[in-house]
């Protein structure tokens, strides 16, 4: 594959379609890569600044995993200024640009120095996101050159129905299309039951619905699908973390309320690494 110099401290993939700005975190290693990624949603912490002086110092001394944030967009810029911490949208309109008062583009992110984005968060399925919508969304990220960060997961329903594997691999079948075989993937798996409740999933069933997540990723994006980073999502504290770690098919944390702070932060950063 053909590389470029990208426009914020990564590379840029060349070839058919699209310029993908891959962060050089990512970039250094193509296979999947540990990972910790904070969702302030609609909050921040008490004092930004200090927040990102104390996670990217210990970020700096932990090479091996790939630490990012999505704040508000309001606050993108200021991550991005930040060494050691990527810059994460917390979602994109599906259009390119136009007429939508209070919507962002995934350009308009990227432009303000993200190089991820999450897509499909089930707060935004709740809020109206179809399958349709995360898909046309995705294709938004990559075609503004960010790594989409493609959230799925089940919701309580399912569960007690048996229907977790299915529903995980349906969203991931219905997110990502099958024509894309240069862009870069990661996949979350966040069961909507676990989020902001306190409650996690057993190590047994994050590795079953990782690999359902997996074997959908096979029939899409082929080879590359033993590549793709998965991350697990859903009440992540500096305790839960110590029994997900060693599920084998997840690669690192997408981390809600717990990442407002940066000592939870740099625990689970060290955790993740240890
Ligand atoms: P909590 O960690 O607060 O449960 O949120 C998880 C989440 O939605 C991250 O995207």
């Amino acid at each position: 594959m053909m590389a470029e110099e990208g426009v914020a401290g990564g590379s840029r993939s060349a070839g058919r379609g699209p310029a993908f700005l891959v962060p050089d975190q990512l970039e250094r290693s193509r296979l999947r890569r540990r990972m910790l990624v904070g969702n302030w949603k609609m909050n921040q912490p008490a004092d930004v600044s200090e927040y990102l002086q104390q996670i990217s110092s210990r970020a700096a001394t932990l090479s091996s995993i790939s630490v990012a944030i999505a704040p508000p967009a309001t606050l993108l810029a200021q991550i991005s200024r930040s060494r050691d911490i990527l810059a994460a949208g917390q979602d994109c309109h599906k259009s390119a640009s136009g007429p939508f008062t209070g919507a962002v583009s995934a350009a308009l992110l990227r432009h303000a120095g993200a190089s991820l984005v999450l897509i499909g968060h089930s707060e935004r399925r709740a809020e109206g996101d179809t399958d349709q919508t995360v898909r046309s969304k995705l294709e938004r990220a990559w075609a503004a050159g960010l790594t989409p960060i493609l959230c799925v997961g089940e919701t309580m329903a399912d569960v007690q129905r048996g229907l977790v594997g299915s529903r995980v691999a349906a969203q991931v079948l219905a997110g990502v299309p099958e024509d894309e075989p240069s862009a870069p993937l990661i996949v979350a798996y966040e069961p909507v039951w676990a989020i902001g409740t306190g409650r996690t999933p057993t190590q047994e069933e994050v590795g079953a619905a990782a690999a359902a997540i997996r074997q959908a990723l096979r029939k899409r994006i082929s080879i590359r699908a033993e590549q793709t980073t998965i991350l697990y999502g859903g009440s992540v504290t500096p305790t839960s973390v110590l029994a997900l770690c060693g599920v084998s098919d997840i690669d690192g944390f997408l981390v809600g309320s717990a990442s407002l702070s940066a000592s939870d932060i740099v625990s689970i950063m060290e955790a993740i690494a240890s």
